[in-house]
Protein backbone atom coordinates (compact mmCIF):
# COMPACT_ATOMS: atom_id res chain seq x y z
CA UNK A 1 0.00 0.00 0.00
CA UNK A 2 1.46 3.60 -0.37
CA UNK A 3 0.90 4.77 2.76
CA UNK A 4 -0.26 7.92 2.08
CA UNK A 5 -2.95 8.35 4.59
CA UNK A 6 -4.97 5.72 6.42
CA UNK A 7 -8.15 6.25 8.25
CA UNK A 8 -8.92 3.85 11.04
CA UNK A 9 -12.06 3.55 11.85
CA UNK A 10 -14.34 1.02 13.86
CA UNK A 11 -17.90 1.73 15.15
CA UNK A 12 -17.70 4.77 16.85
CA UNK A 13 -14.30 4.94 17.03
CA UNK A 14 -12.32 5.96 14.30
CA UNK A 15 -8.62 6.01 14.18
CA UNK A 16 -7.12 8.30 11.41
CA UNK A 17 -3.46 7.69 11.19
CA UNK A 18 -2.12 10.54 9.16
CA UNK A 19 1.00 9.10 8.08
CA UNK A 20 1.92 12.43 6.00
CA UNK A 21 5.48 13.77 7.53
CA UNK A 22 3.65 17.33 7.38
CA UNK A 23 0.54 16.26 9.01
CA UNK A 24 0.38 16.84 12.87
CA UNK A 25 -0.96 13.78 14.17
CA UNK A 26 -3.63 13.97 17.09
CA UNK A 27 -5.62 12.31 19.00
CA UNK A 28 -9.11 14.00 19.67
CA UNK A 29 -10.63 11.12 21.50
CA UNK A 30 -14.48 12.64 22.07
CA UNK A 31 -16.29 9.58 20.42
CA UNK A 32 -14.66 7.12 22.59
CA UNK A 33 -15.81 4.91 25.55
CA UNK A 34 -13.51 5.70 28.30
CA UNK A 35 -12.37 2.06 28.53
CA UNK A 36 -11.71 2.06 24.83
CA UNK A 37 -10.04 5.39 24.65
CA UNK A 38 -7.17 3.87 26.82
CA UNK A 39 -6.26 1.49 24.37
CA UNK A 40 -6.56 3.97 21.62
CA UNK A 41 -4.71 6.99 23.28
CA UNK A 42 -2.01 3.96 24.21
CA UNK A 43 -0.72 4.05 20.71
CA UNK A 44 3.03 3.74 19.67
CA UNK A 45 1.66 6.36 16.98
CA UNK A 46 0.03 9.48 17.68
CA UNK A 47 -3.35 9.49 15.97
CA UNK A 48 -6.25 11.08 15.23
CA UNK A 49 -9.61 9.55 16.45
CA UNK A 50 -12.63 10.17 14.75
CA UNK A 51 -15.00 7.59 13.08
CA UNK A 52 -16.20 4.61 11.64
CA UNK A 53 -14.61 1.44 9.77
CA UNK A 54 -11.64 1.32 8.51
CA UNK A 55 -10.43 2.91 5.77
CA UNK A 56 -6.88 2.96 4.10
CA UNK A 57 -6.42 5.94 1.42
CA UNK A 58 -4.08 3.61 -0.96
CA UNK A 59 -3.75 4.82 -3.72
CA UNK A 60 -3.87 3.51 -7.14
CA UNK A 61 -1.50 4.15 -10.39
CA UNK A 62 -3.75 3.37 -12.45
CA UNK A 63 -5.69 6.33 -14.43
CA UNK A 64 -9.52 5.77 -15.28
CA UNK A 65 -10.35 5.96 -18.65
CA UNK A 66 -11.41 9.28 -19.80
CA UNK A 67 -13.36 8.81 -22.17
CA UNK A 68 -16.44 8.88 -20.86
CA UNK A 69 -18.75 12.02 -20.70
CA UNK A 70 -18.69 13.06 -16.86
CA UNK A 71 -22.50 13.66 -16.09
CA UNK A 72 -21.23 16.16 -12.83
CA UNK A 73 -21.38 19.21 -11.88
CA UNK A 74 -17.81 20.74 -11.20
CA UNK A 75 -19.02 22.52 -8.24
CA UNK A 76 -18.51 19.94 -4.65
CA UNK A 77 -21.86 20.00 -2.89
CA UNK A 78 -21.45 17.67 -0.22
CA UNK A 79 -18.92 16.51 1.79
CA UNK A 80 -17.79 13.25 3.37
CA UNK A 81 -20.20 13.43 6.41
CA UNK A 82 -21.43 16.87 8.71
CA UNK A 83 -18.41 18.41 8.16
CA UNK A 84 -19.08 19.04 4.76
CA UNK A 85 -23.08 19.91 5.07
CA UNK A 86 -24.45 21.05 1.95
CA UNK A 87 -26.90 18.47 0.36
CA UNK A 88 -26.43 17.09 -2.84
CA UNK A 89 -29.56 17.39 -6.11
CA UNK A 90 -31.19 14.62 -6.62
CA UNK A 91 -29.93 12.77 -9.52
CA UNK A 92 -31.95 12.21 -12.58
CA UNK A 93 -30.18 9.15 -14.07
CA UNK A 94 -32.54 6.36 -14.49
CA UNK A 95 -31.67 2.49 -12.82
CA UNK A 96 -30.40 -0.17 -14.90
CA UNK A 97 -32.80 -1.68 -17.27
CA UNK A 98 -31.07 -5.04 -15.90
CA UNK A 99 -31.49 -4.87 -12.80
CA UNK A 100 -35.21 -3.29 -12.85
CA UNK A 101 -36.06 -6.27 -14.43
CA UNK A 102 -35.41 -8.62 -12.16
CA UNK A 103 -36.80 -9.85 -9.22
CA UNK A 104 -36.91 -7.62 -6.46
CA UNK A 105 -36.87 -8.98 -2.99
CA UNK A 106 -36.09 -6.88 0.45
CA UNK A 107 -36.20 -3.71 1.10
CA UNK A 108 -33.79 -1.32 -0.01
CA UNK A 109 -30.51 -1.34 2.30
CA UNK A 110 -28.82 1.27 -0.20
CA UNK A 111 -29.96 3.36 -2.78
CA UNK A 112 -27.15 5.27 -4.62
CA UNK A 113 -28.20 8.14 -7.53
CA UNK A 114 -26.30 10.15 -9.29
CA UNK A 115 -23.11 10.04 -7.11
CA UNK A 116 -20.04 12.08 -8.48
CA UNK A 117 -16.82 12.41 -6.26
CA UNK A 118 -13.98 13.93 -6.69
CA UNK A 119 -10.64 13.83 -5.09
CA UNK A 120 -10.38 16.51 -2.75
CA UNK A 121 -6.63 17.69 -2.83
CA UNK A 122 -6.62 17.93 -6.35
CA UNK A 123 -10.23 18.17 -7.36
CA UNK A 124 -9.81 15.30 -9.94
CA UNK A 125 -13.42 13.90 -10.62
CA UNK A 126 -13.29 10.19 -9.62
CA UNK A 127 -17.07 8.69 -9.34
CA UNK A 128 -18.77 10.63 -12.22
CA UNK A 129 -22.62 9.45 -11.84
CA UNK A 130 -23.08 6.08 -9.87
CA UNK A 131 -26.28 4.66 -9.35
CA UNK A 132 -26.57 1.63 -7.62
CA UNK A 133 -29.72 -0.18 -5.18
CA UNK A 134 -29.24 -2.36 -3.21
CA UNK A 135 -31.53 -4.36 -1.18
CA UNK A 136 -31.76 -6.74 1.54
CA UNK A 137 -31.04 -10.42 1.17
CA UNK A 138 -28.80 -9.38 -1.94
CA UNK A 139 -25.33 -9.82 -3.27
CA UNK A 140 -23.96 -7.44 -5.26
CA UNK A 141 -20.73 -7.91 -7.17
CA UNK A 142 -19.12 -4.75 -8.92
CA UNK A 143 -15.88 -5.86 -11.31
CA UNK A 144 -14.29 -2.96 -13.78
CA UNK A 145 -11.21 -2.60 -14.97
CA UNK A 146 -8.06 -0.90 -11.97
CA UNK A 147 -8.52 2.68 -11.82
CA UNK A 148 -12.35 2.31 -12.49
CA UNK A 149 -12.78 4.23 -9.34
CA UNK A 150 -14.22 0.51 -7.15
CA UNK A 151 -12.68 1.70 -4.31
CA UNK A 152 -13.33 5.20 -4.70
CA UNK A 153 -16.97 4.36 -4.56
CA UNK A 154 -16.66 1.89 -1.41
CA UNK A 155 -14.54 4.74 0.68
CA UNK A 156 -16.97 7.64 -0.19
CA UNK A 157 -19.68 5.65 1.01
CA UNK A 158 -18.63 5.18 4.06
CA UNK A 159 -17.05 8.77 4.44
CA UNK A 160 -13.62 8.80 3.86
CA UNK A 161 -11.88 12.49 3.97
CA UNK A 162 -10.20 12.51 1.07
CA UNK A 163 -12.60 12.29 -1.47
CA UNK A 164 -15.43 15.18 -1.53
CA UNK A 165 -18.74 14.57 -3.17
CA UNK A 166 -19.97 16.57 -5.61
CA UNK A 167 -23.47 16.01 -6.55
CA UNK A 168 -25.64 12.87 -6.22
CA UNK A 169 -27.19 11.17 -3.26
CA UNK A 170 -26.50 7.95 -0.93
CA UNK A 171 -29.90 6.91 1.01
CA UNK A 172 -28.89 4.03 3.46
CA UNK A 173 -31.81 2.46 5.67
CA UNK A 174 -33.99 5.73 4.29
CA UNK A 175 -31.51 8.18 5.79
CA UNK A 176 -29.19 10.54 3.77
CA UNK A 177 -25.60 8.80 4.30
CA UNK A 178 -23.87 12.04 3.38
CA UNK A 179 -25.52 13.93 6.51
CA UNK A 180 -23.75 11.02 8.59
CA UNK A 181 -20.43 11.31 10.23
CA UNK A 182 -18.40 7.83 9.30
CA UNK A 183 -18.87 6.44 12.89
CA UNK A 184 -22.52 6.99 12.81
CA UNK A 185 -22.66 5.02 9.28
CA UNK A 186 -20.75 2.54 10.96
CA UNK A 187 -23.20 2.43 13.90
CA UNK A 188 -25.70 2.21 11.56
CA UNK A 189 -24.18 -1.18 10.51
CA UNK A 190 -22.52 -0.29 7.57
CA UNK A 191 -18.85 -1.74 7.51
CA UNK A 192 -16.06 -1.52 4.36
CA UNK A 193 -13.64 -4.08 4.65
CA UNK A 194 -10.19 -2.44 2.91
CA UNK A 195 -8.26 -3.58 -0.50
CA UNK A 196 -5.26 -2.61 1.43
CA UNK A 197 -5.72 -3.31 5.13
CA UNK A 198 -4.04 -1.07 7.39
CA UNK A 199 -1.95 -2.18 10.28
CA UNK A 200 -2.25 -0.37 13.66
CA UNK A 201 1.43 -0.83 15.91
CA UNK A 202 0.73 -0.91 19.12
CA UNK A 203 -3.24 -1.77 19.51
CA UNK A 204 -3.93 -5.83 19.93
CA UNK A 205 -6.43 -7.01 17.74
CA UNK A 206 -8.49 -8.13 20.82
CA UNK A 207 -8.84 -4.91 22.15
CA UNK A 208 -9.71 -3.62 18.73
CA UNK A 209 -12.64 -6.00 17.77
CA UNK A 210 -13.67 -5.20 21.67
CA UNK A 211 -13.94 -1.93 21.36
CA UNK A 212 -15.32 -2.10 17.87
CA UNK A 213 -17.79 -4.49 18.75
CA UNK A 214 -19.24 -2.45 22.25
CA UNK A 215 -19.09 0.49 19.96
CA UNK A 216 -21.72 -1.25 18.24
CA UNK A 217 -23.52 -2.88 20.52
CA UNK A 218 -23.92 0.85 22.98
CA UNK A 219 -25.47 2.28 19.31
CA UNK A 220 -27.90 -0.51 19.15
CA UNK A 221 -28.66 -0.19 22.67
CA UNK A 222 -27.07 -3.56 23.79
CA UNK A 223 -25.00 -3.96 26.73
CA UNK A 224 -21.68 -4.45 26.24
CA UNK A 225 -18.96 -7.36 26.72
CA UNK A 226 -16.73 -7.95 28.96
CA UNK A 227 -13.14 -9.32 28.22
CA UNK A 228 -14.52 -12.92 29.12
CA UNK A 229 -17.84 -12.24 27.63
CA UNK A 230 -16.40 -11.13 24.49
CA UNK A 231 -13.97 -13.70 24.25
CA UNK A 232 -16.92 -16.67 24.61
CA UNK A 233 -18.33 -14.45 21.33
CA UNK A 234 -15.22 -14.28 19.40
CA UNK A 235 -14.53 -17.71 19.44
CA UNK A 236 -16.37 -19.60 16.90
CA UNK A 237 -15.99 -16.31 14.84
CA UNK A 238 -12.62 -17.05 14.89
CA UNK A 239 -12.74 -20.90 14.40
CA UNK A 240 -15.23 -20.26 11.56
CA UNK A 241 -12.12 -18.47 10.12
CA UNK A 242 -9.65 -20.70 10.83
CA UNK A 243 -7.52 -18.39 12.88
CA UNK A 244 -5.48 -19.39 15.58
CA UNK A 245 -6.27 -17.58 18.49
CA UNK A 246 -2.59 -15.97 18.71
CA UNK A 247 -3.98 -13.59 16.27
CA UNK A 248 -6.11 -11.95 18.89
CA UNK A 249 -2.48 -10.98 20.81
CA UNK A 250 -0.78 -9.72 18.05
CA UNK A 251 -1.25 -5.88 16.85
CA UNK A 252 -3.84 -4.95 14.24
CA UNK A 253 -2.44 -6.37 10.86
CA UNK A 254 0.77 -5.91 12.22
CA UNK A 255 2.99 -8.05 10.22
CA UNK A 256 0.07 -9.83 9.18
CA UNK A 257 0.15 -11.95 5.79
CA UNK A 258 -2.14 -10.11 2.89
CA UNK A 259 -4.43 -13.30 3.41
CA UNK A 260 -4.39 -13.01 7.03
CA UNK A 261 -4.87 -9.39 6.93
CA UNK A 262 -8.08 -10.52 4.78
CA UNK A 263 -9.12 -12.63 7.34
CA UNK A 264 -8.98 -10.41 10.23
CA UNK A 265 -11.37 -8.25 8.04
CA UNK A 266 -14.07 -10.48 8.16
CA UNK A 267 -13.34 -11.56 11.43
CA UNK A 268 -14.26 -7.57 12.06
CA UNK A 269 -17.31 -7.60 9.90
CA UNK A 270 -18.99 -10.81 12.06
CA UNK A 271 -17.79 -9.45 14.75
CA UNK A 272 -19.75 -6.05 14.31
CA UNK A 273 -22.50 -7.98 12.64
CA UNK A 274 -22.91 -5.61 10.14
CA UNK A 275 -26.12 -4.98 7.71
CA UNK A 276 -24.17 -3.65 4.82
CA UNK A 277 -21.19 -5.28 4.32
CA UNK A 278 -18.75 -3.56 0.81
CA UNK A 279 -15.97 -6.03 0.89
CA UNK A 280 -13.02 -4.29 -1.40
CA UNK A 281 -11.26 -7.48 -3.16
CA UNK A 282 -11.39 -9.57 -0.25
CA UNK A 283 -10.03 -12.14 -2.14
CA UNK A 284 -7.10 -10.53 -3.50
CA UNK A 285 -4.19 -12.15 -2.05
CA UNK A 286 -6.01 -15.43 -0.34
CA UNK A 287 -4.54 -19.02 -1.23
CA UNK A 288 -7.43 -21.30 -1.94
CA UNK A 289 -7.91 -22.87 1.10
CA UNK A 290 -8.11 -18.43 2.74
CA UNK A 291 -10.37 -18.23 -0.39
CA UNK A 292 -12.79 -20.84 0.84
CA UNK A 293 -12.67 -20.13 4.73
CA UNK A 294 -13.50 -16.16 3.71
CA UNK A 295 -16.13 -17.00 1.44
CA UNK A 296 -17.80 -19.52 3.96
CA UNK A 297 -16.99 -17.42 6.75
CA UNK A 298 -19.10 -14.00 4.71
CA UNK A 299 -21.61 -17.01 3.29
CA UNK A 300 -21.95 -17.98 7.14
CA UNK A 301 -22.96 -13.88 7.91
CA UNK A 302 -25.93 -13.48 5.30
CA UNK A 303 -28.98 -12.93 6.28
CA UNK A 304 -32.49 -11.85 4.71
CA UNK A 305 -31.99 -8.40 6.34
CA UNK A 306 -28.59 -7.67 5.20
CA UNK A 307 -26.43 -7.09 2.24
CA UNK A 308 -23.27 -7.35 0.72
CA UNK A 309 -21.59 -5.58 -1.97
CA UNK A 310 -18.38 -7.39 -3.22
CA UNK A 311 -15.69 -5.89 -5.38
CA UNK A 312 -13.90 -8.20 -7.36
CA UNK A 313 -11.76 -9.06 -9.95
CA UNK A 314 -11.87 -12.42 -9.97
CA UNK A 315 -15.04 -14.81 -11.16
CA UNK A 316 -13.66 -17.27 -8.68
CA UNK A 317 -15.04 -15.63 -5.46
CA UNK A 318 -18.29 -15.44 -7.11
CA UNK A 319 -18.24 -19.31 -7.57
CA UNK A 320 -18.13 -19.50 -3.65
CA UNK A 321 -20.20 -16.29 -2.74
CA UNK A 322 -23.16 -15.99 -5.71
CA UNK A 323 -23.90 -13.22 -6.81
CA UNK A 324 -27.81 -11.58 -7.01
CA UNK A 325 -26.06 -8.76 -9.34
CA UNK A 326 -23.00 -7.98 -11.26
CA UNK A 327 -22.57 -4.59 -11.90
CA UNK A 328 -19.56 -3.89 -14.52
CA UNK A 329 -17.63 -0.06 -13.37
CA UNK A 330 -16.09 2.05 -16.02
CA UNK A 331 -14.51 5.62 -15.59
CA UNK A 332 -16.61 6.07 -12.42
CA UNK A 333 -19.94 5.17 -13.71
CA UNK A 334 -21.75 1.89 -13.70
CA UNK A 335 -21.96 0.83 -17.00
CA UNK A 336 -23.90 -2.46 -17.40
CA UNK A 337 -25.32 -4.61 -14.68
CA UNK A 338 -26.55 -8.27 -15.29
CA UNK A 339 -26.88 -11.64 -12.94
CA UNK A 340 -23.80 -13.56 -12.60
CA UNK A 341 -23.59 -14.63 -16.08
CA UNK A 342 -22.01 -11.01 -16.71
CA UNK A 343 -19.47 -12.68 -14.99
CA UNK A 344 -18.59 -15.72 -16.48
CA UNK A 345 -18.61 -13.48 -19.90
CA UNK A 346 -16.47 -11.48 -18.59
CA UNK A 347 -14.08 -14.28 -17.60
CA UNK A 348 -14.30 -15.89 -21.06
CA UNK A 349 -14.05 -12.59 -23.68
CA UNK A 350 -12.51 -9.49 -21.12
CA UNK A 351 -13.67 -6.49 -21.11
CA UNK A 352 -13.88 -5.88 -24.74
CA UNK A 353 -16.08 -9.15 -24.98
CA UNK A 354 -18.56 -7.36 -22.76
CA UNK A 355 -18.43 -4.22 -24.92
CA UNK A 356 -19.05 -5.69 -27.98
CA UNK A 357 -22.45 -7.65 -26.79
CA UNK A 358 -23.32 -4.25 -24.90
N1 LIG B 1 -6.89 9.88 -2.79
C1 LIG B 1 -6.61 9.88 -4.10
N2 LIG B 1 -5.75 10.78 -4.63
C2 LIG B 1 -5.47 10.80 -5.95
N3 LIG B 1 -6.01 9.95 -6.85
C3 LIG B 1 -6.86 9.03 -6.38
C4 LIG B 1 -7.21 8.94 -4.99
N4 LIG B 1 -8.09 7.95 -4.83
C5 LIG B 1 -8.29 7.42 -6.05
N5 LIG B 1 -7.56 8.07 -6.96
C6 LIG B 1 -7.49 7.78 -8.39
O1 LIG B 1 -8.81 7.49 -8.81
C7 LIG B 1 -8.80 6.46 -9.76
C8 LIG B 1 -9.71 5.35 -9.29
O2 LIG B 1 -9.10 4.71 -8.18
P1 LIG B 1 -9.77 3.50 -7.44
O3 LIG B 1 -11.11 3.89 -6.97
O4 LIG B 1 -8.81 3.04 -6.42
O5 LIG B 1 -9.89 2.44 -8.63
P2 LIG B 1 -10.21 0.88 -8.59
O6 LIG B 1 -10.52 0.49 -7.19
O7 LIG B 1 -11.38 0.69 -9.52
O8 LIG B 1 -8.99 0.20 -9.13
C9 LIG B 1 -7.35 6.05 -9.93
O9 LIG B 1 -6.83 6.75 -11.05
C10 LIG B 1 -6.69 6.54 -8.67
O10 LIG B 1 -5.33 6.83 -8.84
MG1 LIG C 1 -9.55 -0.79 -5.86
Amino acid sequence: MAATGAVVSVTGVCWEACFQPQRNRRVSATKLQSSSADAVVGFSRKCRVEGATLMSSCSSAVKPSSSSVSSCSSKPQQHHGRRGRAFATMATMAESPVASELEKVGDVLLEVRGLCAVVEATGKEILRGVDLTVRQGEVHAIMGKNGSGKSTLSKVLVGHPDYLVTSGTATYKGENLFDKEPEERSHAGLFLSFQSPVEIPGVSNMDFLRMACNARRSSLGLPEFGPLEFYGFLSPKLAALNMDPSFLDRNVNEGFSGGEKKRNEILQLAVLEADMAILDEIDSGLDVDALRDVAAAVNGLRKSDNAVLMITHYQRLLDYIKPTYVHIMEAGRIVKTGDSSLALQLEAGGYEALKESA
